[in-house]
């Protein structure tokens, strides 16, 4: 193999800067031709790829966000869209692929590893809702800056006696939600893993109140079904309690990278180019523990996520 492409897709995560900086370093230092190309597969349908050298990727291990750009491209699902990208490939003899993203751009590499491209699945994205690894890149940094807002927001909810409910992203993956919740110290948190339980969470709040609790803080999943106005109306027609919503969004998306997810990206796409020096077949990389793996591409992309209920159970009994 001599010359590979590295894109990212999807919503941007935290640390996909430090993967692609690890993968033009890594695949340069092995002697590779490294092209980086920009906007996902939107920018691989026209054409956007630049070769890339050492200095392509100095300052940006701190920076959040992508310098390759990212798009979610509806045009790479239609088979004309599919045909140009291949035909880009083949045009600048792209031979390896590191696909930078989640789920769709995982599924978007399988197609391409179907076609005949080896293509290396790297998981960016703040869900961490891949079932094959244990974490994706992005999640810890998107998990603390949910923290820090957290913090800030009990703050002013304790002086003005609130309860809020925060809505953080993830999908139908509870994991920012979990994670944030429980380290976060949540009254409450909601994820699609488990029906909401109105009754429960005004109780609490009642409980909360009579023992001189000022705040409550309910951390609620985007997948929930239910809004995060709706519960808080609910929670005050109930309890009379006043409550406020804040929708975290795309604040919890952007950030400089933990030095958590610094290591994850730089040592995972170490990994997608030693398995592309030596000949490897399409791979997903992920991370198992402590040790960084890599599975068939096709085998990973089935595996079925199981939510750690254990987090939710253990952040009932700790609020109580
Ligand atoms: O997949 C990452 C994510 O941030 C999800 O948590 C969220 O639902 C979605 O992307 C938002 O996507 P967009 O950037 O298209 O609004």
């Amino acid at each position: 193999m001599r010359n590979i492409g590295v894109l990212t897709s999807g919503g941007d995560a935290p640390g996909m800067n430090a993967a692609i900086r690890a993968a033009v370093r890594g695949g340069i230092y092995n002697g590779l031709t490294v092209y980086g190309i920009e906007r996902g597969f939107e920018g691989l349908i026209d054409g956007e790829i630049k070769e890339m050298n050492v200095s392509s990727v100095s300052d940006i291990l701190h920076r959040g966000g992508t310098i390759l750009r990212t798009a979610r491209s509806e045009r790479f699902l239609t088979e004309e869209g599919f045909k140009r990208a291949l035909n880009m490939l083949e045009s600048f003899e792209i031979e390896g692929l590191m696909i930078i993203g989640g789920d769709g751009s995982m599924a978007g590499g399988l197609k391409l590893h179907h076609a005949g491209v080896t293509v290396m699945g790297i998981p960016g994205t703040i869900d961490n809702d891949l079932a094959y690894t244990d974490y994706t890149i992005g999640f810890d940094t998107a998990v603390n800056t949910v923290l820090s807002a957290i913090s800030n927001i009990r703050d002013t909810s304790s002086s003005h006696e609130r309860s809020t409910v925060i809505e953080v992203m993830g999908r139908q993956c509870g994991d920012i939600a979990m994670y944030a919740g429980v380290t976060g110290g949540a009254e409450s948190i909601l994820t699609p893993d488990r029906p909401v339980d109105i009754n429960a969470i005004c109780r609490k709040i009642i409980q909360g109140r009579n023992r001189g609790k000022l705040h409550n803080i309910i951390v609620k999943a985007e997948g929930v079904d239910i809004s995060a106005r709706d519960i808080a109306d609910m929670i005050h027609e109930r309890t009379g309690v006043e409550s406020k919503i804040v929708i975290l969004s795309y604040i919890q998306r952007g950030g400089s990278p933990t030095a958590r997810d610094r290591m994850l990206a730089s040592r995972m796409g170490y990994k997608a180019i030693e398995l592309l020096k030596e000949g490897s077949e399409s791979k997903a990389i992920g991370i198992n523990g402590t040790e960084i793996v890599a599975y068939d591409l096709g085998d990973a992309l089935k595996m079925k996520r199981m939510p750690d209920l254990s987090l939710l159970e253990l952040a009932d009994v700790l609020s109580i």
